[in-house]
């Protein structure tokens, strides 16, 4: 069974950074995007969440992937250049390594390191697959080196990761991909579904309080990050189903009236104000469809799960 996330996702180091937070920090509505949730420690909490009872996507596309191995490997073609987005542990994509007997296999995240050492063991396991590692952070940009082979393109792309990505940032990313699959790719996704609201708050609001620890997280990062002062103690986790949106939210609320600093400015929370953390988009399968066709796919096979809906799908580039 496939249980293993992605492990590391740290923000790479990069100017744009500090005003990218500054920019969320000081609007009106304060965000903290979702990237800033990975770093070392947030990654680990992240894959803590993977083993809850209450967060069930990672044990139910890893489910599909147990019982639907043949069919997708059919589906995606032996021989391809696998294109592992967010690779982590690579744990994922090495399960299907057996089926998919990939010629290349290119692993993708945004810590170099992390990714590195993880293809450094996957050799031992697979000298036959010719590998790479890239640290790049994708969802801004894909370009890809002249040494990934060109022929028979698959984006991996599993763990729902597209949902944090509002629709038209989806569609945007996705199109991207669509540039990069040349003439004959394809796209191998994991996309979760629409369900009750009830399993989604207790999925993104567990009662161990994992995820509250994840959510505030980010603020550690954050101060790392900014030399800002935030006090963790000070503000609650708020994670939800937005019906209306189609999404889960995740806010951090602050529990008491506040000021934080940071070097050159500040800002003053009411009580109960919140920074909004994450997004994470719930689709109806149709739309999840919809998006991929006009993102430049065709989805060609989709494989469920009848009592947790998630969708793992093929789809294929299109002209
Ligand atoms: C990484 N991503 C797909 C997760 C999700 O479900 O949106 C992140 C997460 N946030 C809270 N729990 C898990």
């Amino acid at each position: 069974m496939l249980t293993s996330c992605t492990t590391e996702k740290a923000a790479a180091p990069s100017a744009h950074l500090p005003a990218e937070l500054f920019d969320g920090l000081g609007a009106r509505q304060a965000t903290i995007s979702p990237k800033f949730l990975y770093d070392a420690l947030g990654s680990k909490l992240f894959e803590a969440i993977c083993e809850l009872p209450e967060y069930y996507p990672t044990r139910t596309e890893a489910g599909i992937f147990e019982r639907h191995g043949h069919d997708i490997a059919h589906a995606c073609g032996i021989g391809s250049t696998l294109i592992d987005l967010g690779a982590g542990n690579c744990a994922k994509a090495a399960s299907l390594f057996p089926l998919l007997r990939p010629a290349q296999y290119v692993a993708v995240d945004i810590s170099t390191e992390f990714v590195s050492e993880a293809l450094a063991r996957l050799r031992l396991r697979f000298p036959h697959i010719d590998m790479r590692a890239l640290g790049l952070d994708f969802s801004s940009g894909l370009a890809l080196p002249d040494d990934v082979r060109a022929q028979q393109r698959l984006f991996f792309y599993p763990g729902s990761s597209l949902g944090n990505f509002t629709p038209l940032d989806a569609r945007a990313f996705l199109t991207r991909l669509r540039k990069g699959c040349g003439l004959d790719g394809a796209l191998l996704i994991g996309i979760d579904l629409a369900k009750d609201k009830a399993s989604l708050d207790a999925a993104y609001d567990d009662a161990l309080g994992v995820t509250a620890a994840f959510n505030l997280n980010v603020l550690r990062h954050v101060n790392r990050l900014l030399g800002s002062d935030f006090d963790v103690r000070q503000w609650s986790h708020v994670g939800f189903y937005n019906e209306a949106a189609g999404r889960v939210e995740m806010h951090l609320e602050a529990k008491r009236a506040q000021r934080v600093r940071w070097p050159g400015g500040g800002r003053h929370f009411a009580a109960g104000e919140r920074i909004h953390t994450e997004n994470s988009y719930k689709y109806r399968q149709a739309d999840a469809i919809g998006l991929l066709e006009q993102s430049g796919f065709e989805a060609t096979h989709v494989w469920t799960d009848a009592r947790c809906p998630f969708a793992v799908i093929h789809a294929q580039a299109i002209a």
